[in-house]
């Protein structure tokens, strides 16, 4: 069985292979095309999310899958079955994937020991991983530049809490980018910077072909120091003078969900420069191909 765990699991033949399927899916949006009709699959939400869930369930049913929505609050998790059992039921009702996010990593990973019996993708687990999110974020840069070796990326902001930035590095260096790290000095994380250096902020704005920042993950965090928003943002916040000083050609990118005048000034969400709105629309191909990879055997197009 392929499951997607991390973007560390895939080989650069593979990555390229889901962003030309990707592609492929972006090309033929407004044609009919139903590979997986009256399969199953099961989207299972234990973190609040919008973009990831949604944009799972887009392509699910643009591929012709039937979605099951699974509600913690009114399952039966709530009465204590383990998350092997619910996935484990979920299969024996005939659902071939599963799509979870999760606070914790060794949840998924006690799935793939056990063997569920069906493919398990990753939507987000606590702070280790975030896969498809890289992908489309790959996907976007490669749209924009026509590549993605050689690109200088700067990852910007909580890099200690960030899944995305973690599974972007690594991507993100198979495919021949250039990755740098920086943000507050309280939230760098030094097992990272083994891979990526860590820059000051204005010495990465400068020299990156793409700025890419983060959320402050105030849910992560216990110090009242990362409630002073305004202090954040005109020390690490990508501000409209910040901007005047990024590389021309240089764009913007960020997750979601952003903290508009926190890392981002309010203006430059949807300006231009910015890719935020375009990464959205991107995750919806990437999570077709990378559906179509993990459950095989579709209808021939
Ligand atoms: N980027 C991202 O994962 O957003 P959600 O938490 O809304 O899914």
């Amino acid at each position: 069985q392929t499951h997607l765990i991390d973007t560390k699991d895939l080989s650069q033949t593979e990555i390229e292979e889901i962003l030309e399927r990707a592609a492929f899916w972006e090309q033929n949006r407004a044609k009919n095309l139903v590979p997986f009709a009256g399969r199953f699959v099961a989207n299972l939400f234990f973190e609040p999310s919008t973009r990831t869930k949604f944009s799972f369930e887009v392509a699910e049913k643009r591929l012709g899958l039937e979605v099951l929505n699974f509600s913690t609050a009114h399952s039966s998790v709530a009465k204590g079955e383990s998350l092997y059992d619910t996935v484990k039921t979920l299969v024996s009702l005939g659902v071939e994937a599963a799509v979870i996010r999760h606070q914790e990593p060794e949840v998924i990973s006690e799935l793939l020991e056990r063997d569920t019996g069906c493919v398990i993708v990753n939507a987000g687990t606590g702070k280790t991983a975030h896969p498809t999110q890289a992908l489309l974020d790959l996907y976007t840069m490669k749209k924009h530049f026509g590549h993605v070796s050689g690109l200088k990326v700067a990852i910007v902001g909580d890099i200690a809490h960030s899944r995305v930035a973690r599974s972007n590095l690594w991507c993100l260096g198979k495919m021949g980018a250039q990755v740098m790290l920086s943000g507050p000095p309280e939230m760098r994380d030094p097992d990272l910077e083994k891979f990526a250096p860590y820059v000051p902020f204005d010495e990465g704005l400068q020299v990156a072909d793409v700025v890419m920042m983060l959320r402050i993950q105030l849910e992560r965090h216990q110090d009242p120091i990362f409630h002073a928003q305004d202090q954040y943002h005109q020390m690490f916040g990508l501000t409209k003078e910040r901007l005047n000083r990024m590389k021309p050609g240089a764009v913007i990118m960020h997750p979601g969900p952003f903290n508009r005048g926190v890392e981002i000034a309010d203006e430059l969400v949807e300006h231009p420069r910015s890719k935020i709105f375009e990464q959205k629309a991107n995750g919806v191909f990437v999570r077709m191909a990378v559906l179509e990879k993990v459950l095989q055997g579709g209808q021939e197009l």
